[in-house]
């Protein structure tokens, strides 16, 4: 019983803290099945622990030297802080979890669970927010770091740590190569979803993806960026499919994930905290009804969210995620159980990428499926994206609505991988950020109308 309350204090403080004011957790509408898949998401452990308490306290011992004489004079405390802020792991926004990130579950043993949450709760502008893609998560440098520190203490080596040999994880902070992950774990199952490591592992297109914010799943049928998977509770165990957890356990599993896409059907977005002109609003938004409406539907009251997939020749961005989920996999998922046989459609040849609900837009920066734009200014101007460039810690940039950055002309040499991957490197195979070039048919003053509408959604 205690889990649930705390859980409705979670949302009463994180809310709060948004917007001034403190709705009770009925009124944020949330029905027992949602409530379930949020407990669900923070106490259960589907995986193996990554790491253990031990390890994560002595994770600061393998970085490098300045930062290590900080961490090694810090209080357990701050040291705990530092290792968060490193690799982009949110502080539990709740008393769950006995104060691992949000996103590790408490296996009882001293152990880290990875799930979900670890790539689908962030933060924007310091607030944690479950549901919001983490555009901070550093599981590279995390798990090259866990495997150092196990190996000079001495400890076993986990699941993740020997993936991560032959499957880069991420090589930009906030973007994680999870849809590899997917296909890989789905070549070594059956239709049936029995285990079968005879199987081929198809060609393998590694790119990294930023995770969309969960609470525009309830708007949507389809999921993904080219929006070629079913939306049911079975899609959503792809990650669960570690070898370990055989057919049965994931069967066994069903209706917990029908809690789970619950919870995420329940997710409202947050609403921007800041001042906004309400003049400029309103004229955005009859520009944005003329010019973006066709693709990305109408808001507020009567607003229509349409799904459109845009041909990739239409919409021009980096097309690495289109080609690279491939044939073999989606005709994996069509003929198996995650789509009930078939009968949830899938689609073998989606045309390009899904036009997404624009809902919360403020806060779920940087953006493109590929992450590569860091504001709504910038997507509004195509010409002037940013070629290479490193977030802030927590800044957000209220004139461009999204992250705060600083852009640099070339890569400093002699970096160490680390540091490399805190920044996003636009002419990295998948990281374009060319295309999507509409807003090129507004005057300026139109697109600052836009930019403030698209604040307001
Ligand atoms: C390693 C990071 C990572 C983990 C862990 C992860 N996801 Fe995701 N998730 C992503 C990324 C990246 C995408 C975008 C994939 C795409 O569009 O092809 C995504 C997409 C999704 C979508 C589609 C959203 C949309 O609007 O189309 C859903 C739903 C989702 N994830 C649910 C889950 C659930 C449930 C789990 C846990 C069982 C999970 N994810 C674990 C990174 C992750
Ligand atoms: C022809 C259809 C089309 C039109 C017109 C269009 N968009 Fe888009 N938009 C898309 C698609 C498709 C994507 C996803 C592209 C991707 O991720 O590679 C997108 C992505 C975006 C994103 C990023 C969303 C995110 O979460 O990453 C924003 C913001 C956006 N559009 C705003 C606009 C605005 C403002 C206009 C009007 C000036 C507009 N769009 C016009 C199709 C369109």
């Amino acid at each position: 019983m205690w889990r649930p309350v705390l859980f409705a204090i979670g949302i009463v403080l994180s809310v709060n803290v948004m917007h001034g004011q403190a709705p009770t957790a009925v009124e944020t509408g949330q029905s027992a099945a949602a409530r379930r898949g949020y407990e669900l998401l923070r106490t259960k452990p589907y995986l193996p622990a990554d790491f253990d308490q031990d390890v994560f306290d002595s994770l600061w011992k393998s970085w490098p030297k300045p930062l290590q004489e900080t961490a090694r004079a810090a209080s357990v405390q701050e040291r705990r802080r530092l290792t968060m802020e490193r690799y982009g792991l949110m502080p539990s926004p709740d008393a769950i979890g006995n104060g691992r990130a949000l996103g590790y579950v408490d296996d009882g043993k001293q152990g880290w669970v990875m799930n979900c949450l670890a790539c689908h709760g962030g933060k924007v502008a310091g607030q944690v927010i479950p549901g919001l893609g983490n555009s901070h998560f550093a599981l590279q440098t995390l798990t090259e770091d866990v495997r150092i520190t196990k190996l000079f203490m001495g400890k076993k080596l986990s699941h993740l740590d020997g993936a991560s040999l032959t499957i880069p994880l991420g090589t930009t902070a906030g973007t994680t190569n999870s849809v590899i992950f997917g296909v890989v774990l789905a070549a070594l199952r059956d239709t049936d979803m029995n285990v079968d490591r005879k199987r081929p592992i198809p060609e393998l297109k590694h790119h990294d993806l930023d995770a969309p914010p969960l609470w525009n799943v309830k708007k949507k049928t389809r999921l993904y960026a080219d929006g070629f998977a079913p939306k049911n509770h079975r899609v959503l165990m792809q990650f669960m499919m570690l070898p370990r957890n055989d057919a049965g356990v994931l069967r066994s599993w069903e209706a917990d994930f029908q809690d789970i896409l619950a919870w995420m059907e329940s997710l409202e977005s947050p609403k921007y905290p800041w001042k906004l002109d309400e003049t400029l609003v309103a004229r955005g938004k009859v520009v944005f009804d003329q010019h973006c409406a066709k693709c990305h539907g109408t808001y507020g009251k009567d607003g229509r969210y349409l799904q459109k997939v845009i041909s990739i020749d239409v919409i021009g961005t980096d097309r690495r995620r289109l080609d690279s989920l491939n044939v073999e996999h989606r005709q994996w998922m069509k003929d198996g159980w995650l789509s009930r046989y078939g009968a949830d459609r899938v689609d073998l040849h989606p045309a390009g990428y899904v036009a997404p609900p624009l809902d919360g837009v403020w806060a779920s920066a940087p953006y493109l499926h590929n992450g590569s734009v860091p504001t709504l200014w910038h997507i509004l101007h195509p010409d002037q994206r940013p070629s290479i460039w490193r977030r802030t810690i927590d800044g957000y940039d209220q004139n461009r609505g999204g992250i705060e950055i600083q852009e640099i002309e070339a890569l400093p040499v002699k970096l160490s991988r680390a540091e490399r991957r805190m920044y996003f490197d636009t002419s990295k195979p998948g990281k374009s950020s060319d295309g999507h070039t509409f807003p090129n048919a507004l005057s300026d003053s139109e697109k600052r109308e836009v930019l403030e509408y698209l604040k307001s959604l």
